[in-house]
């Protein structure tokens, strides 16, 4: 049953201080979060038990892996040894296409500022509630998790899901599985995953690239898939700043193949940064070797800056 809903949060007055590290203080004035969704009628129980199971497979032959002392083994006898923070490396050297490929370890730090910062809080609290609505999520799978950070408030509000990352950067699933060691990290292509088919209750991708494909393979029957992107104005002042002609991001697609979509939303705040996070914003994006020099060093004077934070998302159900 398909029933409308529209729920409007309001940040206005929600002002605070947030003090990370030494150096680094927001003061964030968050405005009008929207979410608009239809199709309702779905309910979770924190409380549900998750299963802790073994769901990676063989990069080469697609078989199941299972855990051997310090190492993953497939029947095939290929195997793949375990980082002492914990995560497996199942990107073989010649499934890459560059000998560092993900985000560098300089991204990854930045990024783990910002959001240490609390700069994506509403974000994060945005998906937990898309969450929340889900039943029978055990299994919850983020592409391109970068260093964690959605996982860990995930499983800081649903202790039992069996929380799943993969991403490219080594850099970042091993920021990633030292900072939630309880979760299962692989440095592994999105776009050719190394996961049982039909082994996921809930695919999650947040700004990273994806396979439709791939994403329905590993999906169980009713599987969920969470698709979190930057809406047209999103950071629209830090474009402004660096581009002559700044142009808004594409509007996010609402079909995904093998999928039909649940629901939709979108989220929108603003946020006052300083300068610190302002540097920490640029460094952890493309913006870093993007635009103009120039721009880039005068937007970077800047001690304070009001800045647009805008995301839309889609919830879709494999067929
Ligand atoms: C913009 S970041 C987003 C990270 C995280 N989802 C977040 O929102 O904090 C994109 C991430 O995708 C990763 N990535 C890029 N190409 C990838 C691929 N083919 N497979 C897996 N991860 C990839 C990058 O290393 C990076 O960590």
């Amino acid at each position: 049953m398909h029933s409308n809903e529209r729920k409007f949060i309001h940040y206005q007055s929600a002002k605070h201080d947030i003090m990370v590290g030494d150096d680094i203080r927001m003061s964030a004035k968050r405005i009008n979060i929207r979410v608009t969704s239809n199709h309702v009628g779905i309910s979770r129980q924190s409380s549900q038990i998750g299963q802790s199971k073994m769901i990676w497979s063989c990069p080469l032959c697609a078989s199941e892996l299972r855990l051997m002392g310090q190492s993953m083994r497939c029947d095939n006898n290929h195997s793949f040894d375990c980082a002492k923070e914990g995560y497996v490396n199942l990107l073989p050297a010649h499934h890459k296409n560059s000998k560092q490929p993900g985000d560098s370890g300089a991204m990854i730090a930045a990024r783990r500022r910002i959001h240490d910062a609390e700069l994506y809080l509403p974000l994060a609290e945005e998906i937990i509630t898309v969450i929340e609505a889900c039943t029978n999520i055990k299994t919850l799978l983020d592409i391109g998790c970068g260093e964690g950070y959605y996982d860990g408030e995930i499983s800081r509000r649903f202790g039992d899901i069996d929380l799943y990352g993969v991403d490219v950067s080594k850099d970042a699933i091993r920021f990633a599985s030292k900072r939630y060691p309880a979760h299962h990290y692989a440095v592994a292509n999105a776009l050719n995953l190394p996961l049982i088919s039909g082994s996921v209750d809930l695919a999650l991708r947040i700004f990273a690239p994806s396979n439709d494909v791939e994403i329905n393979r590993v999906l169980a029957d009713d599987g969920l898939y969470l698709e979190v992107g930057p809406a047209p104005m999103h950071l629209w002042e830090l474009r402004e700043a660096l581009y002559e002609s700044p142009r808004e991001h594409s509007t996010h697609r609402r079909e995904a193949d093998g999928m039909i979509m649940l629901r939709e939303g979108q989220c929108r705040y603003e946020s006052s940064l300083n300068s610190n996070l302002l540097e920490a914003l640029v460094s952890a994006t493309p913006f870093a070797f993007k635009g103009d020099r120039n721009r880039r060093a005068a937007l970077l004077e800047h001690d304070q800056m009001t800045m647009t934070m805008s995301f839309d998302w889609r919830l879709f159900k494999k067929r």
